[in-house]
């Protein structure tokens, strides 16, 4: 078992994609360490119908508080193997890519950065301005993966919850968690 990922939730539309990434690490035996904005949990309430908090007390994850800027994930010092912010919205975007550190999922992004492990990034918001993009070009010249939310058209997925899988599959691999997709996800038949 490697050393434990931490899943950053923000406001962004996508709740579901945080909720299928730490139940897809649970299933891997690797510990996630969460950490969930106030616009996070209300996205989380609107999109899922259940209180953020109501299910952080049953998920196969610790919860820490974005206030508490003492956690140890505040520390590179603490171990970890990386950080997937999902969904990502782009204010915690902007914020990342400025060094901005005013909560703990900042300052967690942040020491991730500083310490050269892998940051993996799912942001939503469409269209896109100057902004988002010059926000998401420094981030990913400084080696983040950016893991865009968008449906494995190739495949022909018939449900919601198909793209979010294969959405997820894509965060572990970015990661590091998985060497690569399983291979229902791959491109398959279109490929010889
Ligand atoms: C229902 C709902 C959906 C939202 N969807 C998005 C989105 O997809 N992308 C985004 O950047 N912001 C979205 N927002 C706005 C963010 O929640 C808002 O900018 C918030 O300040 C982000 O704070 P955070 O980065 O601390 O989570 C949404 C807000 C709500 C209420």
């Amino acid at each position: 078992m490697g050393a434990p990922i931490i899943v950053g939730i923000t406001g962004a539309s996508g709740a579901v994609l945080a909720q299928r990434c730490v139940e897809a690490l649970a299933a891997r035996g690797r510990a996630a360490l969460v950490v969930c904005t106030q616009a996070g949990a209300v996205v989380w309430q609107q999109e899922l119908g259940q209180p953020f908090k109501e299910w952080a007390r049953s998920a196969p994850c610790r919860v820490l508080p974005v206030s508490d800027i003492a956690a140890p994930i505040a520390s590179g010092t603490y171990p970890t193997g990386g950080m997937i912010v999902a969904p990502c919205s782009m204010d915690a975007l902007a914020a990342m890519a400025h060094g901005l550190s005013s909560n703990l999922l900042e300052r967690a992004a942040d020491v991730t950065l500083k310490e050269g492990r892998p940051l993996v990034l799912v942001p939503r918001e469409t269209p896109v301005s100057v902004i988002h993009l010059t926000n998401l070009l420094t981030l990913a010249k400084l080696g983040v993966r950016i893991v865009l939310p968008v449906p494995h058209f190739y495949a022909r997925p018939q449900r919601v919850d198909e793209v979010v899988e294969h959405i997820v599959g894509r965060m572990l691999v970015a990661v590091g968690v998985d060497e690569a997709l399983p291979p229902a996800q791959q491109y398959g038949e279109g490929i010889r």
